[in-house]
């Protein structure tokens, strides 16, 4: 995994230098801040391991890589606003709106959010470009991760005037699914896509997509009860006092452990199903259910 984590890194560096020539120096700087800080690139990851497992290239799926981690990075310059979930440390560094105030902070999640689809657009002929700024937006946006934000923020009781519906499991499996394994799906998805294979692959990537997803954000969880705040690089320990729906809230921490462990079988079983193309997948779900950070 470590030479496509590097190509990453290169990627989008030189992505957001060549796009942003044009734009307020003190912009970019707040954009690239947070872009390009140590973030484990889950995202670009899956894109890429999705692109090769369906038999294509690893050029092939960079862009999209990209701008998955463009729309990933806006959403945690905003989901740690005050207005959300008020954080201050992030990847091991002060939060963006601690950092460059919160206009700023805003405003380079909103650039960033832009420079995600213009990314596909140039990376892409139209025809390729267009399906794939689709999948991007659905993944992204009311019905996706931006939808999940709001279903986490009702659950906290920030956004006032809703009810939650239905019972906790359901809300959690509702708020994970939305928040967190929506634009994981569109990774998968996106690299599949610019693949441009002949076989569709949609079953084999949907119930990778599933398990995952829910593995990640267990263990996200997890972290929050776990870890400390040099090791992750976040605030931990404040879940519960903010009145989050989480996993081992909801049935504990051992449950959640064992949780993780049923998830990521299930994602290394569904990783097997692309054969040795698979292998690099089933390791990435690995990662995620030993991860520290
Ligand atoms: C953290 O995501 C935020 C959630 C979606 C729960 P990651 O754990 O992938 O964060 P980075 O990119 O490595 O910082
Ligand atoms: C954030 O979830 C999900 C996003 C879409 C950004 P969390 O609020 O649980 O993420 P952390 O714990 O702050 O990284
Ligand atoms: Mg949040
Ligand atoms: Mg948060
Ligand atoms: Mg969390």
């Amino acid at each position: 995994l470590k030479p496509r984590q590097a190509a990453i890194e290169k990627a989008l560096a030189e992505v957001l230098r060549s796009s942003t020539t044009e734009a307020p120096p003190i912009l970019v700087e707040a954009i690239g801040y947070s872009l390009l800080a140590p973030g484990k690139r889950l995202r670009p990851m899956l894109c890429i391991l999705a692109c090769e497992a369906c038999g294509g290239t690893m050029a092939q799926a960079i862009p999209s890589a990209c701008a998955l981690e463009m729309i990933h990075a806006y959403s945690l310059i905003h989901d740690d606003l005050p207005a959300m979930d008020d954080d201050d440390l992030r990847r091991g560094l002060p939060t963006c709106h601690i950092k460059y105030g919160e206009a700023l902070a805003i405003l380079a999640g909103d650039a960033l959010q832009a420079l995600a689809f213009e990314t596909v657009c140039r990376g892409y002929e139209p025809k390729t470009a267009t399906v794939l700024c689709l999948e991007l937006a659905q993944g992204s946006g009311a019905a996706g991760m931006v939808g999940g934000q709001v279903l986490d923020l009702i659950a906290d009781g920030r956004i006032k005037g809703m009810l939650p519906q239905g019972s906790e499991t359901s809300q959690l499996e509702a708020i994970h699914a939305r928040k967190t394994g929506a634009l994981f799906r569109s990774s998968l998805r996106l690299g599949k896509l610019a693949a441009q294979g002949e076989r569709d692959f949609g079953n084999e990537l949907n119930a990778y997509a599933k398990a995952f997803g829910m593995l990640f954000q267990v263990t996200d969880d997890l972290l929050d009860v776990e870890s400390t705040a040099e090791v992750a690089g976040k605030r931990v320990n404040k879940d519960a006092e903010r009145g989050k729906l989480t996993c081992p809230g909801l049935i504990g921490v051992e449950a959640s452990r064992a949780k993780a462990k049923e998830l990521a079988d299930e994602a290394i079983r569904a990783a097997n199903t692309f054969g040795v193309r698979g292998e690099y997948l089933a390791e990435l779900a690995r990662f995620v259910l030993h991860r520290d950070r």
